[in-house]
């Protein structure tokens, strides 16, 4: 059995996934009708998410370790985050990308730090989403902005995910 602090981080990680898959798909939903030209980007997104969430589910299952209790408020949170940065504007959507994506990338750094030395299982798994992940931050940083305007967005995406992560080791 994989230590309580094993089981914390890959139950985080596949929430968060689960939150990921939500704001793309919110995102998607809206840019169908507004941006169309985004949509393949998002679908490329998406589908990297769905690869992780399923990355993760697996490892839960195979290790018999429950996913967390608050599943359904990163469903939530996350249609509420892809679905108003979307409103927001084109710019909005690469801007919360790249701020989620920070966010997530800050993470798993000291998690695989934390991974390799304590369970390989795990560390493999957080470890093949990096890649991934890297490239939603880049896509995210190159098709977005630095302006201020958007400071109140990266805020924003930046705290509720933090909030989520945090809320998620307890549940
Ligand atoms: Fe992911
Ligand atoms: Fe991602």
């Amino acid at each position: 059995m994989p230590t309580k602090e094993v089981q914390r981080i890959i139950r985080v990680d596949h929430a968060g996934e689960r939150g990921a898959i939500c704001i793309y798909r919110a995102q998607r939903f809206i840019a169908q009708l507004f941006y169309r030209d985004l949509v393949k980007h998002l679908d490329e997104m998406l589908a990297h998410e769905k690869v992780h969430f399923d990355t993760f589910n697996t490892w839960l299952r195979v290790n018999h370790v429950r996913h967390c209790y608050a599943l359904w408020l990163w469903s939530l949170g996350g249609y509420l985050l892809g679905g108003i940065t979307a409103l927001m504007g084109k710019k909005a959507i690469w801007v919360c990308t790249q701020a989620v994506e920070s966010t997530v990338l800050h993470h798993l750094d000291w998690q695989l730090e934390y991974l390799e030395v304590h369970d390989q299982s795990a560390f493999q798994a957080v470890i093949s989403i990096k890649k991934d992940e890297e490239e939603h931050l880049n896509l995210g940083v190159n098709l977005g902005s630095n302006s201020i305007i958007y400071l109140p967005i990266r805020l924003v995406v930046k705290s509720s995910t933090k909030f989520a992560i945090w809320l998620s080791t307890k549940l």
